[in-house]
Order: structure tokens, then sequence, then C-alpha cells
């Protein structure tokens, strides 16, 4: 392996532990003050207006008094057009929503307009296009709220750590919407596996076992990138997989109580439910063995398939003891003997999702600099492509080689009759990667 690769990856891993053990309670950077302070309104716009960029749009309203939501902007106008119809249902004329005809902006480049009139921008379309936002957002200063996952490919993951290091250097707040790290029951046990309750992590396992997500079928008229970007679940280039779209959540655990990044991973996956176009060409099942530079073990299971086993938490054992948490405000912790040593009751705890918005927009407030996830939500989001690439690959693949890949599957796009970056065959059918003969890369 040459010297400078293993360099790369010394000084990626120093880099996020810093960032995962520098705050206990809170997922925090020391406090320093940022250039930008604000009084009076925060401007915010949204860009990606679907289910996650409108509910990340009420927290932020709900997060600071004076939080003003200035442009709505989607590839699609009925999207952003739903936004609108939902916050204007909630907060009416409160001057909250400040949008109108000429700020619900639409199409490919309407994210640069839309980013220009914020203080503060949210980023939450399907991750394929995040690499692109986040990159504009901090060439402009702006201060980020970015859904996870962060990328969909290496040339995503490579572009989100260089823009990344620069809201370092321009001391802007980054908050990633892996909001286990800003979830009560998560922090606490965090808390006791750094006080040695459990002793050392050797093995884990991770699951997000369920019956699936939506469908969007293809309808008449539309672009085949036009109908891809509707039914954007099931093309890699744009989601990821639902390996990386969404058992991302349980892989972060797994690197955040460990702390550290796998150094391979192998694993088998295929389709047994998915049929057919409207199923694009991702998986329904995935299992990988993560395995990680002291020799701790995760296994990893995701599955969308109905009439199955569900479950989505983590359980991890350790030399001393074993530790199982979930996004219901679970975290029990025990001794290897049986005996329970933390039991958490989480009844009253603060919802993550909004606990992520008053945190950026309190510091923001204050002027501070104190949050930036981004080497954290790359090195999930890369984790979890790497688990990815070893599925569709059926080999053993080092984190080492997938860094130094140049699997790029985003290309640039303007307009719905560019071409799509996957193309059907004659029958309408995507090509399905094969475990044997699909390369990694
Ligand atoms: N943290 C969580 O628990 C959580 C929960 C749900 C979703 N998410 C994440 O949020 C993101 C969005 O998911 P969603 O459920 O809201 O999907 P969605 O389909 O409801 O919304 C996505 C929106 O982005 C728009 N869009 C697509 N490409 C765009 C582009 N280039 N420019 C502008 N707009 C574009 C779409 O038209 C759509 O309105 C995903 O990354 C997802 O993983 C996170």
């Amino acid at each position: 392996m040459p010297k400078n690769k293993k360099i790369d990856r010394r000084r990626f891993i120093e880099k996020s532990g810093r960032i995962a053990t520098a705050g206990v309670l809170f997922n925090v950077l020391p406090a320093r003050s940022s250039k930008q302070s604000f009084e009076g309104e925060i401007k915010v716009s949204v860009i990606g207006c679907g289910g996650r960029g409108t509910g990340a749009a009420h927290q932020a309203i709900l997060a600071d008094p004076d939080v003003r939501i200035v442009a709505l902007a989607d590839v699609f106008k009925d999207q952003a057009q739903a936004c609108y119809d939902n916050l204007l249902n909630r907060y009416g004329n409160s001057g909250k929503l400040r949008v109108d005809e000429e700020t619900i902006l639409v199409g490919f480049d309407a994210y640069k307009e839309a980013i220009d009139m914020a203080d503060v921008v949210i980023l939450a379309t399907p991750p394929g296009f995040r690499p692109i936002h986040f990159e504009y957002a901090i060439e402009k200063n702006k201060q980020v709220f970015m859904e996870k996952p962060l990328a969909t490919d290496v040339v995503g993951i490579k572009k989100i750590l260089e823009v990344g290091k620069k809201a370092e250097l321009k001391k802007l707040n980054v908050i990633v919407g892996l909001q286990r790290h800003y979830q009560r029951n998560y922090l606490q046990v965090k808390e006791m596996l750094d006080r040695n309750k459990i002793g050392r992590i050797i093995s884990g396992q991770v699951y997000w076992n369920s019956g699936g997500v939506w469908v969007r079928p293809r309808k008449t008229g539309q672009t085949e990138l036009e109908y891809q970007m509707r039914n954007w679940y099931y093309f890699n280039w744009i989601c990821g997989d639902h390996i990386v779209e969404q058992h991302i959540h349980n892989i972060d655990v797994a690197n955040w109580f460990i702390g550290d990044i796998p150094i391979s991973a192998q694993g088998m996956g295929g389709r047994e439910i998915r049929k057919g176009p409207d199923h694009g060409h991702i998986f329904d099942h995935h299992f990988v063995e993560f395995t990680y530079p002291n020799g701790e073990i995760v296994a990893s299971q995701c599955r969308h398939q109905r009439g199955c086993m569900n479950r989505v938490d983590e359980v991890f054992q350790g030399t001393k003891g074993s530790v199982h948490v979930d996004s219901a405000n679970y975290g029990l912790i025990s001794s290897n003997q049986g005996k329970e040593l933390y039991n958490h009751k989480g009844e009253n705890d603060i919802n993550p999702y909004q606990q992520e918005h008053n945190l950026l927009f309190s510091v923001i407030r204050r002027g501070d600099y104190r949050y930036n996830d981004v080497e954290m939500g790359a090195n999930s989001t890369m984790t979890a492509i790497l688990g990815r690439m070893a599925t569709y690959s059926g080999q053993v693949i080092t984190w080492d080689e997938a860094m130094a890949s140049n699997l790029n599957l985003v290309p640039e796009l303007h307009s719905f009759n560019d071409p799509a970056p996957v193309l059907p065959d004659a029958e309408g059918n995507y090509p399905i990667p094969i475990p044997g003969k699909t390369t990694f890369i």
C-alpha cells in the first residue's frame, strides 16, 4: 500500500476522533467566536422542499423567535408549492414565512438564488446533490443544516471533506442530520461507554430492517431524468441505495461508539422483492461485516421486505458488558454477568430533530462557532458506501481501496432533457449489480 494513502487515512481518523470526542453530552467543538453574529432576523432558505425540507423548516422556525423562511427552492414547482402551503397553513401571516411567487424558486439552479438570500440554509434534497449545494453554501459563507447522507459516491465524499475544511476555516457552523448525535439516550450511553462501563467494544450488530418505502411510478410525458428524480429512491446515483440512504443511521452509531472507521468490509446482498422498472436497480437487502482497526467486527443488516422480522436499533458487546440503543429513546447497559448498569428513561426527551435546530440557531445567535459535523457525516456516508461496494461486488474491500477509487455517479445536470445517469434496456429494466461480476469502482 503506498505510504501516502496510509497517512491520508490516519489524518482522516484523527480529525474524526477529535470531533467525536470533543463534547460528551453534545457533539460540540470548543467555543470559538465566529465573524458572524446575528441581531434581529435570521433568514433561512430551504433547498429541497419535500418531507424533510418541510420538517426542517418547521424546526428552524421553532428554534428561534426571529427565524424567517425567505426562499423555497426545488427542481419541481409542485413540491416547492406544497411546502409553501404546508408552512402557510401553520404560520399564516405571522411573518415567519416571508416567501412569495418570486421566492418560490424552481429548477436545477434554483438553489443558488435561494442560498444567496439566506443566512442559514437547509439542504434537504436527495443526497446525490448534496456536494454541489454544500459547496455553494460555504462559498457564499452560509451556516448550514444538511441532511444525511452527504453523497452517493467517492468523488462526492471527497468534495464534502474539502468543503468541510473550508467551513472550518471560515468558522461556519454545519450540523448534519444524523440526529442520534443529538438524542439524549445515545449521548448518555456514549458518555458511559467513554467512562469504560462495558470495557472495550469487541463486536456489534446494527439493523435497519423494515418493509421499505414509497414508489413513485412513471407518468406519461416525463423525461427519463424527471422520472428518475421523482422516483429517486430506486436510483443509485441520486439515492445511494438504502444501505446508504437509511441504514447510514445505524452504521454511524457503530463508528461513533467504536470511535473509528472500518478498515474493510465484505458482505452479500441482492433483490428478491424489488422487481420491475419502478424499483430501479437498488437492492432490497444487504448484510455487511465491517472490520475496525482494533479487530472489532460489526455485522450490519438492512432489509426492505414486508412480512419479515423488522428492527431498527444497535447492539454492542464489550469486554465487561453490552449496550442496546434505539431511536425510540431506549438505552440499556448491562454487565456481562447480567446486571443492569443503566436504563435510560427517555419519555420526556426532546425530539432530536428539534434539538439539532435549537443548538444550531442558539450558537448562530451568539456568534459562536461550535458545530462541524462534516467529517463525522462524511465518515458515516463513506462507511455505508463501502458496505454497498462490498455487497454489489461480493469482494472484500478496504477503506483505502474505496477511497482511492474515482467512483462518480452524478453528472452535471441542468435540465430534465439532459441524459439520465443510468438508462433502461429495451424492456425498461435497469442494470442491477451482480456480485462476482460487478466491480466496486
Ligand atoms: N435524518 C432523518 O431521519 C431523515 C428523515 C427523512 C429524510 N432524510 C433525508 O432528507 C433528504 C430528503 O428526503 P425526503 O424524505 O425529504 O425526500 P422527498 O422526496 O420528500 O424530498 C426531496 C425534495 O428534493 C427535491 N429535489 C431533488 N433534487 C433537487 C435539486 N437538484 N435541487 C432542488 N431540489 C431537489 C425533490 O423535488 C423533493 O421535493 C434525503 O437525503 C433523506 O435521506 C433524513
